[in-house]
């Protein structure tokens, strides 16, 4: 690879990642297969994990070694292994950090108290894209959010910050909250003892879940849902109302941080930067 860059590289990712999770895309992800390229088949898997941590475009990734050998290695890893990845990724992330026993216990220390029931919460995230196909219509990017063409994702996470289940991605204009919770068909993935905090976009959707879930044979009742109350305009909350109401607010909020935290692990993913181009939409879903 050209001059140091490949030491430059792996500077870079110690001190982003430390050890482990570098360790896990190399044996995990990447795999024992060989890719396209002439080059070490270890420095080829730290090319394309800082290709994601800097945020730069492929073309930029000149610097390390040819754009075409660069953008077969990267079909080879996104696209053609697609499914498989996929597959293995949310696997691991519904897996490996987090199970009912765990979320349970790390609410009962973790939580404030009244909302020591909450074991999982659910999140829409919008994140800023410049998507090229020609084919599709731009308008339903719009995200009012980021005042631009963006994707919004379902993200549930645990008490420890552990981010346990993702949602395809929709444009943002197609993907409404309630929706897309649907049809994650999360009651094949949660266990009925979590119980799953939502603010109030959710909650027109929650008899829907239920009963989607009764029929698909799982018990969910009102007990698995936390959300805050909602008062037809007007009427006022009472004074508990609105203690628990800012209480499960800035508990609520206190999750968001998730975000900014994976924006600086990962330029690719910063909204902050220039906007992301992609092919297709279920890549950068991955
Ligand atoms: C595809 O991905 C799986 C799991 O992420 C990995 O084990 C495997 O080595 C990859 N296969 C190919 C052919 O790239
Ligand atoms: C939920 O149930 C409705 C009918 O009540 C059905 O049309 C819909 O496809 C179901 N959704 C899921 C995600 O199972
Ligand atoms: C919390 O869980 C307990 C036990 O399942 C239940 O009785 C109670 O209604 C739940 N409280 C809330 C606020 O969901
Ligand atoms: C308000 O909260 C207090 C203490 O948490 C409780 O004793 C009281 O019954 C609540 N009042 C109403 C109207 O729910």
């Amino acid at each position: 690879m050209k001059g140091n860059t490949i030491d430059e590289i792996k500077e870079v990712l110690l001190n982003r990642f430390g050890f482990i999770p570098v360790f896990y895309f190399l044996t995990v992800l990447y795999g024992n297969v060989e890719y396209p390229g002439p080059y070490r088949e270890i420095e080829k898997e730290l090319v394309l994990l800082y290709h994601m941590v800097s945020g730069e475009s492929g073309k930029d990734m000149h610097k390390v070694m040819p754009y075409a050998t660069f953008y077969d290695l990267y079909k080879r890893f996104w696209i053609t292994n697609y499914s498989e990845s996929n597959k293995k990724v949310k696997q691991d992330l519904n897996g490996m950090f987090s199970s009912p026993h765990i979320r349970i216990l790390a609410s009962l220390i973790n939580n404030p108290d009244g909302l020591k029931n909450v074991t999982l919460f659910i999140d829409g995230h919008d994140s800023k894209i410049k998507y090229y196909k020609p084919s599709e219509s731009h308008s339903l990017l719009y995200s009012y959010k980021l005042k631009g063409p963006a994707v919004r994702t379902q993200v549930i996470q645990d008490m420890n910050e552990i981010i346990t289940h993702v949602s395809i991605s929709e444009k943002c204009v197609v993907g409404n909250d309630g929706t897309m919770f649907i049809q994650m068909k999360l009651y094949k993935k949660i266990s009925e003892a979590d119980c799953l905090g939502m603010d109030g976009g959710y909650n027109l959707f929650i008899q829907k879940f239920k009963d989607n879930a009764t029929d698909a044979g799982y018990g969910f009742y009102n007990r698995n849902f936390l959300h805050p109350i909602r008062k037809e305009p007007g009427q006022k909350l009472t004074l508990n109302e609105t203690h628990f109401y800012n209480k499960f607010g800035s508990f609520h909020s206190s999750t968001e941080a998730q975000f900014s935290m994976l924006g600086s692990k990962f330029e690719r993913f910063n909204n902050n930067r220039a906007a992301l181009q992609i092919s297709d939409i279920k890549y950068y879903n991955i």
